[in-house]
């Protein structure tokens, strides 16, 4: 066997009440991809943070290329060839694309002025080795958050490494982007690169892992080549448990129209979409990145102005032009990016979670502590949220538990119609589940749901209709019975009228 290129050995880690890691030992030889996989907590992010060197571990060592490693800099670890694709972006958005990608490392003449030529030029080769049409010119602030991920891939990719963590690089690609994703992993393998990948989907590790370790409340359950697993083994090693069924089954009525959008346009990208929406539905949107479907969304609930078209609650007239008007009206949006538009950070979860209610737990403008405390002991319970306490600030949640947060929070505003924006990102196996069961149990009594997602089973397996968006229309619209990952993929790429007679 071959020396390995990186060991820690006997890792711990606590924060204020947590202990994050205890006592984990984990090595890589170089050349091979490594899936790192546990549940919402189980510590993945922190121990490649101490691994960044962004964390000082408690105790434990590191060995990076048969040297011990003693307290060294981020910088100084990147320059020593660790690159991290962080799970939470990290890019500077008054920035442009190049300029993030070559932060602090940018190309400079010899007068020692920024090169821009340069820096434009390698920015444009990395995007174009990733398969990626951007402009490197364009303000990061203006790019999806798929895009801002590109972005994070090819800065990693131009610090040269020798080893590459990507904790959770996959959560917002889909189609194209991930099979790009997997070409440009396998050509860094057989560059001799060592990566490193974090990933909820167990399907993706079992695609490119040569080694699987799993974490549990901060401690190594396994580690094992992938050819001793399964899918079934793998899951009972990160819950514990067996899970038998992902998807849970439902014989819920749909009910009477809920919601009409009839042929509506913005200025960014949708292009004359109609939809109906029934009372217990729940109306899957596909689509690659890129498509629309985020746009749908924030379209729906009155984030964005319609230029053309209406959307209303079935037998009404239109309500809402902005989002506290649709929020009036019972219309709910969970966003994809909770960083910036689903969490208050900075405030503790207690406040998150019953912020929408607020009026509802006061009685003459006096909040009853008692009944707010169990409302979130119910979402903590339902949602099986891991905080120290109601207090602890969501900033140190790890990241599934934030979106689960922000669940929690839209779920509490009892909505008629509730549009989710990609629901079980970054969330992992068991708790997915959770999420499945709560939407069944949100159409049991009644509620609409428009669920938003890249992962194809997961929209085949929970939606009752589909629609397919490509270019900013409905490609196609597919029922439950007729839906598999071909049909969806063919309308989403080439679009109605060219799937038709392709
Ligand atoms: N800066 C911090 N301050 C306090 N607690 C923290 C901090 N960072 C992480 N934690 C806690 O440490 C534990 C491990 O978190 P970590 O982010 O490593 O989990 P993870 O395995 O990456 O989870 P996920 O799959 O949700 O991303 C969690 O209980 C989290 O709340
Ligand atoms: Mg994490």
């Amino acid at each position: 066997m071959s020396k390995p290129i990186l060991e820690m050995r006997g890792i711990s880690k606590s924060f204020a009440g947590v202990q994050a890691l205890k006592n984990v030992s984990f090595r890589c030889q170089a050349g091979l991809v490594y899936g790192l996989v546990g549940e919402n907590g189980a510590g993945k992010s922190t121990l490649m943070k101490i691994l960044a060197g962004v964390y000082k571990a408690d105790a434990g060592d590191i060995i990076y290329k048969g040297m011990p490693r003693l307290s060294a800099s981020t910088g100084e670890i990147i320059a020593s060839g660790i690159s991290i694709i962080y799970q939470e972006l990290a890019l500077v958005p008054q920035m442009s694309v190049a300029e993030n990608i070559f932060l602090g490392r940018e190309p400079r003449t010899s007068m020692g002025l920024l090169d821009l030529g340069r820096l434009y030029a390698r920015s444009d080769e990395l995007l174009s080795r990733l398969g990626v049409a951007l402009d490197t010119r364009s303000l990061v602030s203006q790019l999806t958050i798929a895009q801002q991920q590109l972005v994070e891939i090819a800065k990693a990719l131009s610090q040269d490494a020798d080893l590459i963590v990507m904790d959770e690089p996959s959560a917002i690609l889909a189609g194209s982007e991930l099979d790009q994703l997997f070409d440009i992993i396998a050509a860094l393998k057989a560059q001799g690169v060592t990566i490193i990948y974090i990933s909820h989907r167990l399907e993706e590790v079992f695609r490119i892992a040569d080694e699987v370790t799993v974490l549990k409340d901060g401690e190594v359950v396994d580690s094992r080549p992938i050819g001793q697993l399964n899918r079934h083994t793998l899951v009972r090693l990160m819950v514990g448990r067996s899970l038998d069924e992902i998807f849970p089954q439902t014989d819920h009525e749909q009910g009477d129209l809920a919601l009409i959008a009839d042929d509506i346009a913005t200025d960014t990208i949708l292009d004359g979409v109609s939809l109906r929406l029934h009372a217990g539905e729940i109306l899957g949107i596909a689509g690659m990145v890129g498509s629309g479907r985020t746009e749908l969304a924030r379209a729906l609930f009155g984030a964005d102005p319609l230029t053309r078209g209406e959307v209303r609650l079935a037998g009404a007239t239109p309500q809402w032009k902005t989002p506290s008007q649709a929020i009036r009206a019972g219309v709910a949006l969970v966003p994809e990016d909770r960083k910036s538009q689903g969490l208050f950070t900075a405030l503790s979860v207690r406040i998150n979670v019953t912020i929408p209610i607020l009026s509802r737990l006061s009685r003459l403008g006096i909040v009853r502590r008692q009944t707010e405390e169990q409302v979130v002991e119910d979402a903590r319970q339902r949602l099986s949220i891991v905080m120290t306490s109601p207090e602890q600030e969501t900033q140190y949640l790890s990241g599934g538990n934030q979106q689960k947060v922000v669940l929690a929070k839209w779920l509490e505003t009892a909505p008629a119609v509730i549009i989710l924006d990609e629901p079980t990102r970054g969330v992992d196996v068991g708790a997915k589940f959770e999420i499945y069961k709560l939407m069944r149990q949100l159409n049991d009594r009644g509620i609409a749901i428009i669920m938003i997602s890249s992962e194809l089973p997961e929209v085949i397996g929970m939606s009752d209709r589909i629609l397919v968006m490509n270019d900013g229309r409905v490609a196609g619209e597919l029922l439950r019975e007729n839906a598999d990952e071909e049909r969806i993929i063919e309308l989403a790429t080439l679009g109605g009228a060219e799937a038709q007679s392709a």
